[in-house]
């Protein structure tokens, strides 16, 4: 009796609070769609960016490797990786960038597992360093300020755990280029894929030359060779001055030009702002000497910083230095 009483009766209160109510749930199912479209693209390396974080916590080759990462059970994952360094390695020897004479160096290791796969496989000049470290295979030792003297190693590798997760990937790179002797290898392990990611981490080696770059497992492998200065700048062509494809295919990705200003800026709005692709939707980010924003024209604090960079702009978990440049001085105040 009572449902019947109740929907036959004009609830006036009821009705309102109903439609209110889905209102509020469309609106929230709209805004949650939006999201998705403005964070999502046609570009096949979004979904990659679409998680910020997925370069820092899937960059692992296998589900075993995640395992040990996160202190699963630590025996049965060592030897996993152990097994599966063996097998990096072990091919690296068979290309000839590896040999067992060689001195050999793992960068910022985690368990030193890269370490023992180099020794049990016949390399035994073998060492690494960590914060964290475990001797006698493991020495403390920063990636940025490497414990070790000018051309040292013939061999220095970095696994997911080294380049790919440093935040001065600079200094991590220049401190390699200088404990590696003169044509000696560098092999880093990157879950970054694009050809954007792959030109960035080749400008911060420049005392190296590419000698290969693979997928394995769903990681990119890349060999680099350290050539003497000369010999590396007279392979440099002074007058050329091209745009690589890579760079050719961002800008075909990247939202079309509006040409004309549009006569209703209010209705197109929303649509243009869904176009919207920020390069770091589109190639992952790492590698670069810093990253900056600058607001030219800033007004208030709320109108782009605030408002936008802080919570949309994809920063892939990277430090950004934000600049404001505003002339009118009523705003100033704000930014202090
Ligand atoms: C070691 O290399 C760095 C740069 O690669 C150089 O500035 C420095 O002078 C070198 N040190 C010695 C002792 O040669």
């Amino acid at each position: 009796m009572d449902t019947i009483t109740f929907t036959s009766k004009p609830n006036v209160l009821g009705n309102i609070l109903v439609r209110v109510l889905s209102f509020a749930i469309l609106v929230f199912l709209a805004r949650f769609a939006y999201f998705l479209t403005v964070r999502t693209n046609s570009c096949p390396s979004s979904d990659l960016n679409f998680f910020s974080s997925v370069h820092q916590n899937h960059a692992v080759p296998t589900t075993t490797t995640a395992a040990a990462l996160d202190g699963g059970d630590a025996a049965t994952s060592g030897a996993h990786l152990r097994n599966y360094y063996s097998s990096v390695f072990q091919d690296l020897i068979a290309e000839g960038y590896l040999s067992p004479d060689s001195k050999a160096l793992c960068i910022g290791t985690l368990a030193g597992n890269d370490v023992a796969a180099l020794i049990e496989i016949g390399v035994s000049y073998s060492v690494g360093i960590s914060e964290n470290p475990s001797p006698p295979l493991v020495l403390y030792g920063r990636p940025v300020k490497q414990p070790f003297e000018n051309n040292t190693f013939d061999f220095e590798f970095s696994g997911i755990s080294g380049l790919d997760r440093s935040t001065e990937p600079a200094k991590f790179a220049s401190e390699a280029s200088r404990t590696l002797k003169p044509a000696g290898f560098f092999v880093v392990h990157t879950a970054a894929k694009d050809a954007y990611s792959l030109e960035s981490l080749l400008s911060l080696f420049d005392s190296c030359t590419l000698i290969r770059s693979r997928e394995i497992d769903g990681i990119r492998e890349i060999v680099l060779q350290k050539v003497n200065r000369e010999q590396h700048l007279s392979g440099i062509s002074v007058n050329k001055c091209s745009v690589p494809g890579y760079k050719h295919e961002l800008f075909r990705n990247a939202e079309p030009l509006i040409t004309e200003e549009p006569l209703k800026p209010w209705i197109t709005f929303k649509r243009n702002l869904r176009n919207i692709r920020y390069l770091p939707d589109m190639v992952d980010i790492s590698f670069r000497n810093g990253y900056v924003y600058v607001d030219v024209g800033a007004r208030n604090y709320g109108s782009s910083i605030g408002g936008w960079f802080e919570n949309q702009y994809p920063k892939q978990n990277k430090a950004f230095d934000v600049y404001a440049i505003e002339a009118d001085k009523a705003f100033h105040e704000e930014y202090i």
